[in-house]
C-alpha cells in the first residue's frame, strides 16, 4: 500500500544480502590479507550477531518493502554453525503477493561438499561458488592458507549433484596475479552448465591495498576470450543486474563480466545488505551502517510497521553511487566497511 519505495535516484529495494558470520578459513589477498586479519584480529562475538529469528524478521520485514531476492553471504557463511535452519527459515518467507522468493548463496566452496544435501534439502534455490583460478599454486597464493582448488571442485560438484543449480563461478581478476587463469577457467567451465563470471579487482574496504594498474578491465578479459571462444551478448534477464551477460556462439554456455571499475552499474542498483552485527548498509562501499539490531533489541519492543518504518527512512534518504564517483572529488576518502564484514 502507498507508493512504491524508491531512493533519491528513484531506485527500488530489491535485493537484499545478509552476512551471516564475519570469519572466514580463507584469506584472500584482496578481502581478509593475512598480515591484517592474524592471530591477533578479534572477530565478533557469538552474542554481537543476529540471531537466525532476528534475521528472518528482518529479512520479512524487508520483503515487505519489496525485497524479492535474499544472498547469503560472510565472511564464510558455510562456517555459521546450523546454516540450514536459518535457510528453511528464510525458504518460508513469501513477497507480499504471496510469491516464494529467490534464495541463493556466497560461498567459498570449502564446506561445500558436506553441506549441499542440507542446504538444499532446507529450501536453498541457487548457488554462488568463488573461485579465483584452476591452478593450485595460483589459487592457493591467493586463498593464502594452501586450499586445494580440487576440493572446491568436488564442492561444485556435490552441489550440481544435489540439484542446487543453476551455479555461478565468481573469479575476481588481478592483473598480473591471476589472469592467466582467465582461459583455462573459461575451457573448464564451458558445456558444465556453470555460469563462469569475471569481476574486476575492487577498492572495497582499506585493507587489500587496491591499485588501478591491478585491474583488468573486463573488455581485455573479454577480447581473450572471444579469441578462443567467440561470443554474442545476451539482454540483461533482471533490472539492476551485476553481470553483462554473453554466449558462447557455439552453445557453450554463458559468461559474464561484473564492471564495477570500469563500467559502474550503480544506475539501478537495488541491492541493500545486512551486516553480521546488524547494519543496514546501503553500498558495497559505505562509511558506516544504520543499526537494525539496537532497534530489535532495546528495551522498548519494537513492531514490525516500526521496523519498516526506520527501513524505509533509510532506503529513501539513500543516495550512494560510490562505483560512479571512483577518483572524483565526490568520492570522500574515508575508511571504507570491510567486505567479509558486509559480504560481497
Ligand atoms: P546473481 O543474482 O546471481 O546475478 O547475483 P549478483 O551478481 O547480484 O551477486 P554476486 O554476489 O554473485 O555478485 C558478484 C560480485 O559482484 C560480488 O562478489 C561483488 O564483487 C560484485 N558486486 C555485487 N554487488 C555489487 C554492488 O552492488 N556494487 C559493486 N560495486 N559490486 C558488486
Ligand atoms: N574485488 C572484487 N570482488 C571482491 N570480492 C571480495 N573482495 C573483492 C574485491 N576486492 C568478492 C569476490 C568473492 C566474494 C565473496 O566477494 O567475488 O567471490
Ligand atoms: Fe573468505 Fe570470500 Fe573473503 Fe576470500 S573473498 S577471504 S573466501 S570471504
Ligand atoms: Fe550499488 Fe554502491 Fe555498488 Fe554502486 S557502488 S552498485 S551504489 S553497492
Amino acid at each position: 500500500p502507498g507508493q512504491p519505495l524508491a531512493d533519491t535516484l528513484g531506485r527500488p529495494l530489491r535485493d537484499l544480502r545478509i552476512s551471516v558470520t564475519d570469519r572466514c578459513n580463507f584469506r584472500c589477498s584482496y578481502c581478509m590479507p593475512k598480515q591484517v586479519f592474524d592471530k591477533h584480529h578479534r572477530f565478533l562475538p557469538h552474542a554481537d550477531l543476529l540471531s537466525f529469528e532476528e534475521i528472518t524478521r528482518l529479512a520479512g520485514v524487508f520483503t515487505g518493502l519489496g525485497v524479492e531476492k535474499l544472498r547469503i553471504t560472510g565472511g564464510e557463511p558455510l562456517l555459521r554453525r546450523g546454516l540450514d535452519r536459518l535457510i528453511a527459515m528464510l525458504a518460508a518467507l513469501r513477497t507480499p503477493d504471496g510469491r516464494p522468493l529467490d534464495l541463493t548463496l556466497t560461498t567459498n566452496g570449502s564446506a561445500l561438499a558436506r553441506q549441499a544435501a542440507a542446504l538444499k534439502a532446507a529450501g536453498l534455490n541457487r548457488l554462488t561458488v568463488s573461485l579465483d583460478g584452476l591452478d593450485d599454486a595460483v589459487f592457493q597464493r591467493m586463498n593464502d592458507v594452501g586450499f586445494p582448488v580440487a576440493d572446491v571442485l568436488d564442492g561444485i560438484r556435490a552441489a550440481q549433484a544435489v540439484g542446487l543449480g543453476p551455479i555461478k563461478v565468481n573469479m575476481v581478476v588481478q592483473r598480473g596475479v591471476n589472469d592467466d587463469q582467465i582461459l583455462p577457467m573459461a575451457r573448464h567451465f564451458r558445456r558444465s552448465g556453470v555460469v563462469l563470471r569475471f569481476i574486476e579487482f575492487m577498492d572495497v574496504g582499506s585493507t587489500n591495498g587496491w591499485r588501478m594498474d591491478q585491474v583488468l578491465p573486463s573488455a581485455e578479459v573479454q577480447r581473450r576470450i572471444a579469441a578462443e571462444f567467440p561470443l554474442t551478448p545476451l539482454s540483461a534477464s533482471a533490472p539492476g543486474e551485476t553481470a553483462e551477460r554473453w554466449a558462447y556462439a557455439d552453445g557453450g554456455g554463458e559468461v559474464g563480466f561484473i564492471s564495477s571499475v570500469t563500467q559502474a552499474f550503480c544506475g539501478d542498483c537495488n541491492r541493500a545488505r545486512l551486516s553480521t552485527e546488524g547494519r543496514l548498509y546501503t553500498c558495497l562501499f559505505a562509511h558506516r551502517g544504520h543499526d537494525l539490531r539496537a532497534l530489535l533489541r532495546g528495551t522498548a519492543p519494537v513492531s514490525d510497521e516500526q521496523l519498516a518504518g526506520a527501513i524505509a527512512g533509510v532506503w529513501a534518504g539513500r543516495d550512494d553511487r560510490y562505483s560512479q564517483l571512483r577518483g572524483t572529488a565526490a568520492a570522500v576518502a574515508e575508511p571504507r566497511v570491510e567486505m567479509h564484514y558486509i559480504g560481497g
